[in-house]
């Protein structure tokens, strides 16, 4: 069928909008009509290549739609139902059966690689084969092919343009709160970097009872809308060491827990340098194959701290983002306040006003 999509074709150059021939759903699959879809600062970087998904390709992992039609051998939901897309996971490794698909043994030929497992790609035009199934949907689509096992089903009653970010980037951070630092009531937290991972992470750890939530970042204006989300302090690193202001804030000690959204190498020594002793720190920012932070285990060692390395917030997503669901209908994760809309011709806009800070989480409307 002849389907609308924005299709990267070259770092640091504009998606373009075209019409594409979608095949048809696999006996495994669900073809999903989007209704809209978040923009991750991950297809940012998949489209400048820091990850080398083959271009041509149509990015877009945070897809929220409604299921068209279903493969043969699909019984876990039906046309009409509302969905969720998450990220793609084997089902069947150490990692997957163990509850953590995150971790999946193919997490990145899967998520990455720019087709089906069996190689076949989705999308066509009259240049040929474009990749797809960029974490397992490429919903910068007006309708796409997604395993089933990659689907959520999700309640009719929430309106599904607000919920595509929960597929990862609001996930991700609060997931790296709620599923692995687990503040408790009371406790301290530094989050660096108040875009929408961090935001989520922020809005999670208040959720969780956390009393000290100081947020890091450079964009001023992110940091006064944090604090009117109830962050209780904001420190803006570029005129200030944060290190020093965590530590002013928490009495010398530093604080309980801290999270690096960033993904920049000198960020992540500063969390390190603002826990406190046995505090846990977890990273979630990407940033480009590579990288190195080193840090000093002479002086560190004494300090019992713990360190993840989160991705996609370690959740099952068919049970975290019902959750995070019903926490938003109580009113304790209120993750619409991070969102704009954009029409899907405007998609190019959506990236910009993420980029330069003004918008935290883009979202746009098919
Ligand atoms: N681990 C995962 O599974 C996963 C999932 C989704 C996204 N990510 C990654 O998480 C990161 C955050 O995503 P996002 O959508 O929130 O991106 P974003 O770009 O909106 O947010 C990053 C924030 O970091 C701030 N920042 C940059 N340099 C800084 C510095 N030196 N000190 C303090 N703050 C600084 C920016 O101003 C921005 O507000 C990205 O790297 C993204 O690729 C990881
Ligand atoms: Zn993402
Ligand atoms: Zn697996």
């Amino acid at each position: 069928m002849r389907i609308r999509a924005a299709v990267a074709t070259a770092p640091h150059t504009p998606l373009e909008i075209r019409e594409l021939d979608l095949d048809e759903p696999r006996e495994d699959e669900v073809q999903v009509r989007l209704v809209a879809s978040g923009v991750c600062h991950t297809d940012a970087i998949v489209r400048d290549q820091w990850y080398p998904t083959p271009l041509p390709a149509v990015l877009g992992h945070e897809g929220a739609g409604i299921v068209e039609r279903v493969g043969a051998g699909v019984t876990t939901v039906a046309p009409g139902d509302h969905v969720v897309l998450a990220p793609a996971a084997c089902g069947a490794c150490a990692h997957c059966v163990d509850g953590h698909p995150a971790y999946c043994v193919d997490f990145y030929p899967l998520n990455f690689g720019g087709s089906r497992p069996d190689g076949s790609k989705m999308f066509t035009d009259h240049d040929g084969e474009i990749s797809s199934n960029f974490f397992g949907q490429s919903s910068f689509a007006s309708v796409t092919n997604v395993i089933a096992r990659n689907v959520v089903k999700v309640p009719e009653n929430v309106p599904l343009e607000i919920l595509g970010p929960l597929g990862c980037g609001i996930q991700t951070g609060s997931g790296a709160v709620l599923n692995v630092l687990q503040p408790g009531p009371g406790s301290s937290i530094a989050i660096f970097g108040t875009g929408a991972v961090g935001m989520a992470g922020m809005l999670a750890a208040i959720a969780s009872g956390a009393t000290t939530v100081i947020v890091v970042d450079i964009v001023e204006s992110r940091l006064e809308f944090a604090r009117e989300l109830g962050a209780t302090h904001a420190v803006n690193s570029r005129d200030t060491n944060p290190v020093e202001a965590i530590r002013d804030i928490t009495g010398g000690e530093g604080v309980n827990f801290a999270l690096d959204s960033t993904g920049v190498k000198d960020v992540f020594p500063q969390m390190l340098a603002s826990l406190a002793t046995r505090g846990h720190g977890a990273l979630v920012g990407a940033a480009p194959l590579g990288t190195e932070a080193p840090f000093n285990i002479g002086t560190l060692l004494l300090t019992g701290l713990k360190l993840s390395l989160v991705v996609e917030g370690d959740s099952v997503p068919q049970l975290y983002i019902p959750k995070l669901i019903r926490m938003y209908e109580k009113g304790d994760f209120p993750f619409d306040k991070l969102i704009r809309t954009y029409e899907f011709d405007d998609i190019n806009k959506a990236f910009e006003d993420s980029e330069s800070g003004g918008t935290i989480k883009p979202v746009i409307i098919y």
